[in-house]
């Protein structure tokens, strides 16, 4: 029977969990078995006795259990030496950072673990139930405007009081992606009201059906873009055309939203100093892709900066921060996954001889999307820039 480790996560802060004990339950009702590390649920509200009644073994995090189990299952990449007691041909699941990872490809590869960075799952409609990037922007978008909201010095929704109208707060949203887009229905439920901006046209239509004002791309020879339903890099011409056209809209804004993105690359540089200048002492901006290099001048990854009486909210790791929900969504994401890995299992008829149930089959378009090592050699080395290595090539 094929063994899993839910460890207990050891980034910094990182208060989610890869699996609950519904999906536990779940994928032991399938034929797979779990240990978790004691505590690993604890910051997400899942106890050892919510799993061990749903039918997970407990274990003391650290012992010799990495050197044994079949794969593992994280949030994020576990620290390399415990990497290291993984066996060969053992499997890793989680968000591993792909993009550059250097140092993580080379390990993986000598200990021959195959690593599914869940990142890189393809956007399809088949893989929208394994989608955590989705399910965690969702988080973020929301979370954003309530940290806004709370750090705003006046109300959001349009109030008729005995001493007057209060105007609904003025938001500005960066990215009409799922983060924006949730962004935009959260600001909305609280009243405010909303511009957004995105280079893909085709989120006119999403960012009006919630409510929000659209802010087309400047029209430029140079606009970015689009490849498979994410925006494309943009030059430093568009960019500062951009810039041009959200001066104005900063000056009026009471919260400003920055999500724009692009995959694998810095964020574009959408708000410089001297448009942090024009906003209005007292508003409030968050940026979620500070992790990224940020869309804003002056944030700051974890922290809070008052700038000329600005706050900036340097948002990195926001989904964590509702780390219940962001686990319950995230391990089914995962369980998602590993059903269908069973399932391809189940088609080739079983798997490697070596008692192993999930299939890794590199002509499944989910499996080629996001398994970045395999047996030796790294499958995506367009992410991280190392040359592809024939399987076996390294001991
Ligand atoms: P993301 O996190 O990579 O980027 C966020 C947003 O920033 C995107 O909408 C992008 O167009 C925008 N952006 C990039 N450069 C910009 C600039 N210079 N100015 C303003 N905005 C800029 O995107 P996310 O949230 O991962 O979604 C990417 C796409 O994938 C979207 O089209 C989304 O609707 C689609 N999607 C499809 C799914 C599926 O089919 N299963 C699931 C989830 C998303």
């Amino acid at each position: 029977m094929t063994q899993l480790l839910i460890p207990r996560e050891r980034q910094p802060g990182e208060a989610r969990v890869a699996a609950t004990p519904e999906t536990v339950q779940r994928l032991a009702a399938k034929g797979l078995s779990f240990h978790v590390e004691a505590g690993a649920g604890l910051a997400s509200g899942f106890s050892d006795a919510d799993y061990a009644s749903a039918g997970a073994a407990i274990s003391e995090p650290g012992n010799g259990l990495w050197s044994e189990v079949d794969g593992l299952l994280c949030v994020q990449t576990p620290p390399a030496a415990l990497l290291e007691r993984l066996r060969s041909g053992a499997l890793v699941a989680g968000m591993l950072s792909p993009y550059r990872a250097l140092e993580l490809v080379e390990l993986l590869n000598r200990r021959q673990v195959s690593a599914l960075a869940l990142e890189l799952l393809p956007r399809i409609s088949r893989a929208q139930t394994m989608d955590v990037l989705s399910s965690q922007a969702n988080i973020a978008g929301y979370k954003a405007v309530l940290l806004a909201a709370a750090a705003l010095d006046r109300y959001v929704p349009m109030l008729m009081t005995a001493a007057g109208t209060i105007q609904p707060a003025r938001a500005l949203i960066l990215g009409a992606g799922v983060a924006g887009l949730q962004a935009l229905a959260t600001a909305r439920r609280l009243g405010a009201v909303v511009t957004v901006s995105d280079v893909r046209p085709a989120a006119r239509e999403q960012v009006e059906s919630l409510g929000g004002r659209f802010l087309a791309p400047p029209e430029q020879e140079s606009a970015p873009g689009e490849q498979g339903g994410y925006a494309q890099a943009a030059s430093e011409a568009f960019l500062a055309a951009q810039r041009e056209q959200l001066a104005e809209q900063l000056a009026v804004a009471d919260m400003v939203i920055c999500t724009a993105q692009v995959p694998g690359r810095p964020a574009p540089r959408l708000i410089s100093e001297a448009m942090l200048d024009r906003m209005r002492p007292g508003s409030v901006l968050v940026d979620l892709a500070v992790a990224q290099g940020g869309n804003s001048a002056a944030t700051v990854p974890g922290e809070t900066v008052l700038r000329k009486g600005v706050i900036l909210i340097g948002a990195d790791a926001l989904p964590s921060s509702v780390p219940h929900h962001a686990s319950a969504l995230y391990a089914r994401n995962l369980a998602a996954l590993l059903e269908h890995l069973l399932g391809l299992a189940g088609e080739s008829g079983g798997g490697d001889g070596e008692g192993r149930t999930l299939g890794l089959d590199l002509e499944d378009p989910i499996v080629a999307g996001c398994l970045f090592t395999h047996a030796g050699s790294c499958l995506r080395p367009d992410l991280v820039g190392v040359a592809e290595t024939p399987v076996g090539a390294r001991s």
